[in-house]
């Protein structure tokens, strides 16, 4: 890793529609050597917030810095290099294999003619490795299974060795085991000297792997930000998702177990 980097909200708000604030005031900072969880409600605003914190989007009030200079002025080339973005979802255009969809990640540090040469493809297969794809490299990117896809996509964003990553609900598709694999992957990339800020619905895995949490209600704030067990609390969930929320402690993880109770069943 090269100088550490820093990516920083200052009191933030954004609006899709006049008058109509997605999420308001709020601030966050991103550095290396943590995973940050951004969790929320769906229609909270957690896309939103990272799309605005990677410079897809302009902020209508605040500023995102990402090491002192507005994100969403630097050139998509100077930024990809520090930051990476990986959406909720993504629709290909072309036909490529799950390799060259990785090999994409690593244009942002390709020469000038943006040819890439054979420590490109080293970085390639690494990231294919990491995320458990080499299997996958040769079949075509349209053919593969949802959750495939998504740890392909994953090893392409890996590929660009940003400092930064911003991962957008990266496990949704995965099964158990390439949940926990990611997960476990995000954690050895932070202890590196990585930052990650990842979107995700499973609480319990947030619990787990993330050194802190954010977590956006409905309304256009953040309802709270801090380690696990101060975010992950019954009334503060309960209010997010207007659902009775109980948290306990994982009997094998020892990290805090979240989940929903179940609406009492009419009577037959
Ligand atoms: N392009 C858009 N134009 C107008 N409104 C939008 C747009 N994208 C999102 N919204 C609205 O902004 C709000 C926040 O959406 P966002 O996608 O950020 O939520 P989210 O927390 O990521 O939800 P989910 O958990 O379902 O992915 C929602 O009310 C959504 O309908
Ligand atoms: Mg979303």
């Amino acid at each position: 890793m090269t100088a550490p980097h820093r990516l920083e909200a200052d009191r933030i708000a954004f609006a899709y529609e006049p008058g109509a604030d997605v999420f308001r005031d709020v601030s966050a900072t991103l550095e290396g050597g943590e995973v940050a969880g951004i969790v929320g409600p769906n229609g909270s605003g957690k896309s939103t917030l990272l799309r605005v914190l990677s410079g897809m989007l302009a902020p209508k009030a605040g500023g995102v810095l990402l090491d002192g200079q507005p994100v969403h002025r630097l050139s998509p080339r100077r930024r990809a290099r520090t930051l990476a973005f990986l959406p909720q979802s993504v629709d290909p255009v072309f036909s490529l294999s799950a390799f060259e969809v990785v090999c994409l990640g690593r244009f942002p540090h390709a020469g000038t003619m943006g040819g890439l040469g054979p420590d490109d493809y080293q970085v390639a297969e690494r990231c294919l490795r990491d995320t458990e794809t080499e299997e996958l490299r040769d079949r075509d990117f349209f053919t593969l299974s949802g959750g495939e896809r998504q740890r392909v996509l994953i090893a392409s964003i890996l590929a660009q060795e940003p400092a930064l990553l911003l991962l957008d609900e990266p496990t949704s598709a995965l099964d158990i085991h390439h949940q926990i694999e990611v997960f476990g992957l995000l954690r050895r990339l932070a202890r590196d000297g990585y930052g990650v800020a990842v979107v995700t619905h499973d609480l319990n895995l947030a619990a787990r792997f993330c050194t802190r949490l954010l977590l956006l209600g409905s309304g256009p704030g953040l309802l709270a930000s801090g380690p696990a067990h101060e975010v992950l609390q019954e009334s503060l969930l309960s209010a997010a998702y207007a659902s009775a929320i109980r948290v306990c402690d994982h009997p094998i993880t020892h990290t805090l177990l979240v989940t929903a109770e179940a609406p009492p069943e009419e009577p037959e």
